[in-house]
């Protein structure tokens, strides 16, 4: 049976110090070759596997909440671009989703995300394009009222060049904000991973507007080598 992750950092048990070596293969790229080494040798990846869930994104979301804790129990969370559902894994156990903590709030989850999303018990998983008209009334509708908690771990498809990924993330992401000013209710959270660089003062702009507190953090399981990071913006103005 499959691991039932605990939504708790467990904090590197386990973890793997040996570095596997991939040879080049006929007909595998030097990025694929690459790509697979790195996984290969990433200890949040072998923790993923351990410990139950769907991604190494999962660590993520379980630092980011340690810091600033909006995942709490009777929370109302909309998880935007939430495939294969590693933060849903994270959510469940913390919003007391399933209503195992008693005498504790229940918590309630949804996830879309343009793929199909595999079920999770304590999740109301839609196939949906956050960015289709209608489709914040949707997600009212589907939460039975507004928000606690608008997440996002969306990425944009990459285009290989720097600059243009870098703008498709940045409006990916105020498409998210403008999203989350519709569907969260006031003293809401929201949390979305930005890009370091150029367009970003803008949203920052825009959130500091919207919101009573704006941070940036980089969880420890971020990789260095990338410009990600997560805008956390807490005190929804209404
Ligand atoms: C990095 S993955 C999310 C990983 C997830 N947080 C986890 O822990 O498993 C980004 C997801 O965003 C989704 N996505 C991108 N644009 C979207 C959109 N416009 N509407 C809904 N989902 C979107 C993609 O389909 C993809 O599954």
């Amino acid at each position: 049976m499959a691991k039932k992750p605990s939504g708790k950092n467990t904090s590197g048990r386990g973890l793997r110090d040996l570095t596997v070596k991939v040879k080049t293969a006929r007909g595998r790229r030097l990025s694929s070759t690459r790509w697979l080494q790195r996984q290969l040798n990433d200890p949040y990846v072998t923790r993923a596997k351990a410990e139950g869930y769907r991604g190494r994104a999962a660590f993520k979301i379980m630092e980011i909440d340690d810091k600033y804790r909006f995942l709490v129990p009777g929370a109302r969370v909309v998880d935007l671009g939430c495939a294969p559902g590693g933060w849903l894994q994270v959510a469940v156990p913390r919003v007391n989703a399933l209503g195992e903590k008693s005498g504790k709030k229940v918590g309630t989850i949804l996830g879309i995300d343009l793929q199909e999303v595999e079920p999770l018990a304590g999740c109301d998983l839609h196939q949906l394009d956050f960015m289709d008209e209608g489709a914040d009334e949707k997600v009212k509708e589907w939460l039975g009222g507004k928000a606690d908690v608008v997440m996002s771990d969306m990425a944009a498809s990459s285009s290989g060049h720097k600059q243009t990924d870098h703008l498709r993330i940045m409006s990916l992401c105020e498409a998210a904000a403008y999203f989350a000013f519709d569907v969260l209710e006031e003293g809401g959270t929201f949390v979305a991973k930005v890009l370091a660089g150029g367009a970003e003062g803008e949203l920052q702009k825009l959130l500091k507007q919207k919101f009573t507190k704006v941070a940036n953090y980089k969880p420890p399981s971020s990789r260095s080598d990338s410009s990600e990071k997560f805008v956390v913006a807490s005190g929804f103005r209404g």
